[in-house]
């Protein structure tokens, strides 16, 4: 980016570019799509956790007005899992495909799918078909499964470094605590949704799918069906947000396809927010053990974080919880250990900041027990701790600073003028309690391809088989791409969420930014080469320059001297509608340094013990992510990582009947969240270190980074308020209102 122009483009708080389709309702999503011939589908799921359909009656239904098909394991086809990895370019979570063979595995999972020409008439069928279980005697939380079964080890995420069973024994301080957290399922506005069509005369499918790649579900889709993926084609121009819960394709995408199949017929299926909750992933529940063994001057010697969560008897989800724990302090001795319990519900999944987000309530927590145990500032004590080295690779960080996130986060929030005692700042009738912790994330960036038209008309047209999930996508490439080539925002028209278009980046891990980037602005130089061309060829404006000598800037062609050319003016000779260049760019990260992003949140919570009412009343959060591409976005992406952890400190956990395993709280009255009312005064302070080291721009990610840690902010305030350690989330007020034993 060596314009000039590029500077007031990028960095500004410039608002979405496709904010007026959205707020004009002509913004399509998967289920807004309205085929010729459509049928609708609503699904039959199984009530019993574990088992298997003896026999499934369909009569009643198949009689019901509308009523076109009814699907299950006996007449669904046979179809193939896909092999599942990055690598493969194919992930699905839940391997298991729909209506595969009559087991029963989990609560909520598809056991037939009614197809009707209306919707309500599916749904009225469905409530008619009849299975008949043999049931057994499931598994329904992660301790229940902890209890009777040996946790299952993962290798390949194991770390250890050091002795840190010789630090402990040998340490002058020491803490050991158990933190649990609950499953949580991802509630996105726009529930799960497949509209798909196959073309009966090429054997096409097309498929309109909400989902946070359209890429890794082309493949998937093409491998479950058989066909090489040319032959798929997925869409989704907008998504009402995902947060992991769509990173890849869950049964219904499969389902609504093969039915679609079976019927000759396109079919629309959308996922009721009920079973959101049970057969399109969750954040899985975890219970950690966690040691902190520190010397007398404050320093770490010594950490062991182990943790176990659950997953499912169909798919294998490892939560890394001490993905930060083994990096983000200085350490010599550490251990690290992941296993997993499977257990009779569905197949979790990555939620925002997986791994990181339960994982750091855990070791945050510790660290806010341990600065109390040694009589430390728990700012004080993370200053004394900070590397500059990532202890796990022993590279060092591409950029770290946060020193800065905690110095600045500390002076904004008013801390030096916290008492350390629990309960001992109050304001009339409530205690005040100021808690904080770290932040940290992964940054990493993966290779992207796209393609940038310079079209007669002025406009410049970009494309690309990324997505928007509501995070901003849009808005940045117009942006990168108006800044590169010296013109305005305006002018820039992007098109993505279409697998047809050049691969692009999955919207997860906070990748999306830090990759597309350096595509599209290599993609506009292509375009830009491709017109210099057309320019100096025979009877172009500039015939017989050389190449080299011509100046592309402010969106205009010339020499350095000479007169200056519009990109239709340098066209039209040629009759050409458009000059365009397209761009593959690699997953280039040196392995020189360990990429990461760091931050601090402080956060104030008021207790009122006479009505026993809690309530987070400030938070001041100091994140880095490099260099910022669009203020506004990204204070709004740690704006809304806030609220989530927010929720998962107060009130997030989806219950499930013990006997039963099926979810009690599945739907938006009675699963948690915060509302407006519930949302603080919140302060978000963006660094803006541009980190050189990660790439030409400086841009890491910033979706996942804000929820990191905040938890662990809000259970520490909550102790200084109260004087009570919640270990196991949320922190509901029966927690605070018990007395000590
Ligand atoms: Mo994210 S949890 O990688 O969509």
């Amino acid at each position: 980016m060596k314009d000039t122009q590029s500077a007031p483009v990028l960095g500004a708080g410039l608002p979405r570019v496709d904010g007026p389709r959205k707020l004009s309702g002509s913004a399509l999503y998967a289920a807004d799509h309205r085929l010729p011939n459509m049928a609708y589908a609503y699904g039959v799921f199984s009530t019993v956790a574990r088992g298997r359909i003896r026999s499934i009656d369909t009569r009643a239904a198949e009689q019901m007005p509308g009523v076109i098909a009814v699907v299950h394991h006996r007449n669904f086809p046979d179809l193939h899992r896909a092999p599942n990895s990055f690598a493969s370019g194919t992930l699905i979570d839940e391997p298991r495909l729909p209506f595969e063979d009559d087991q029963v595995y989990y609560a909520g999972q598809f056991v037939a799918l009614v197809i009707a020409e209306d919707f309500s008439q599916a749904r009225s069928a469905a409530a008619h078909v009849k299975p008949v279980y043999e049931p057994a005697s499931p598994i329904t939380s992660l301790s229940q499964g902890m209890a009777e079964k040996e946790p299952d080890p993962d290798q390949t995420s194991a770390h250890q470094r050091g002795d840190a069973d010789a630090a402990w024994e040998a340490a002058g301080h020491r803490l050991e605590q158990t933190y649990t957290t609950p499953i949580e399922t991802h509630n996105p506005m726009e529930m799960h949704a497949s509209t798909a069509a196959w073309d009966g005369s090429s054997g096409r499918l097309t498929l309109y799918e909400s989902t946070q790649s359209v890429v890794f579900a082309r493949n998937t889709m093409a491998a479950i069906f058989g066909m090489p993926s040319e032959k798929v084609e997925v869409h989704a121009p907008f998504i009402g947000s995902g947060f992991g819960g769509k990173a890849w394709i869950w049964p219904n995408a499969v389902a609504a396809s093969g039915a679609a199949r079976m019927v000759g017929r396109p079919v629309q299926l959308v996922v009721p927010r009920a079973q959101m909750f049970t057969t399109t992933g969750h954040r899985a529940a975890t219970h950690q053990n966690l040691r902190l063994a520190v010397d007398n001057d404050g320093r770490l010697s010594g950490i062991t974080h182990e943790s176990v969560n659950s997953t499912s008897m169909v798919g294998h989800r490892v939560e890394l919880c001490g993905r930060c724990s083994k990096l983000l302090y200085a350490c010599d001795n550490v251990r690290v250990t992941h296993a997993t319990v499977p257990i009779n519900l569905g197949t979790p999944t990555s939620m925002r900041a997986p791994g990181a987000t339960p994982g750091m309530f855990a070791l945050e927590s510790a660290m806010d027990e341990m600065a109390e145990q040694i009589g430390l500032d728990p700012v004080e004590f993370r200053l004394r701790n900070v590397s500059d080295i990532d202890g796990s690779t022993g590279k060092p960080f591409s950029s770290n600073q946060v020193r800065e996130a905690l110095s600045r986060g500390a002076d904004r929030f008013g801390w030096s003028d916290r008492q350390p005692k629990p309960a001992s700042m109050r304001a009339g009738s409530e205690v005040i309690g100021w808690g904080m912790a770290t932040a940290n994330w992964e940054a990493l960036k993966i290779g992207a391809s796209s393609r940038v038209s310079l079209g007669n008309d002025g406009r410049t047209h970009v494309t690309c088989a990324t997505q928007d999930i509501g995070t901003g996508t849009y808005t940045v490439i117009a942006q990168a791409v108006a800044a590169h080539l010296g013109v305005s925002i305006n002018t820039i028209d992007v098109d993505i969420g279409d697998s047809r278009y050049k691969a692009g980046p999955i919207s997860g891990g906070s990748w999306v930014t830090a990759s597309i980037l350096p595509s599209v602005t290599q993609a506009a130089d292509a375009a830009i080469a491709d017109l210099k061309s057309h320019a100096v060829a025979k009877g172009g404006v500039l015939q017989g320059n050389n190449v080299d000598s011509l100046v592309f800037r402010d969106g205009r062609l010339g020499t350095v001297d000479g007169p200056v050319y519009t990109v239709a003016d340098v066209l039209q000779p040629q009759r050409l509608a458009s000059a365009s260049g397209e761009a593959e760019t690699a997953a280039d990260l040196s392995d020189q340094y360990s990429y990461h992003s760091f931050g601090a949140h402080f956060v104030e919570v008021r207790w009122d013990p006479g009505i026993s009412r809690l309530r987070v009343s400030r938070v001041v959060s100091a994140i880095d992510v490099g260099r910022v591409i669009n203020t506004r976005m990204a204070r709004n992406q740690v704006e809304g990582a806030i609220a989530m952890g927010l929720g998962m400190a107060l009130f997030e956990a989806t219950e499930y009947d013990k006997d039963t395993g099926r979810p009690i709280n599945n739907d938006y009255a009675e699963y948690l969240v915060p509302t407006h009312a519930d949302f603080p005064d919140v302060d978000v302070i963006l660094l803006d270190h541009p980190d050189t080291n990660f790439s030409e721009v400086g841009a890491r990610g910033i979706g996942e980074i804000g929820i990191t840690g905040l938890a662990g902010a809000v259970a520490n305030a909550v102790y200084h308020a109260t004087g009570k350690r919640v270990r196991d989330l949320p922190i509901t007020l029966d927690k605070l209102m018990a007395q000590e034993a």
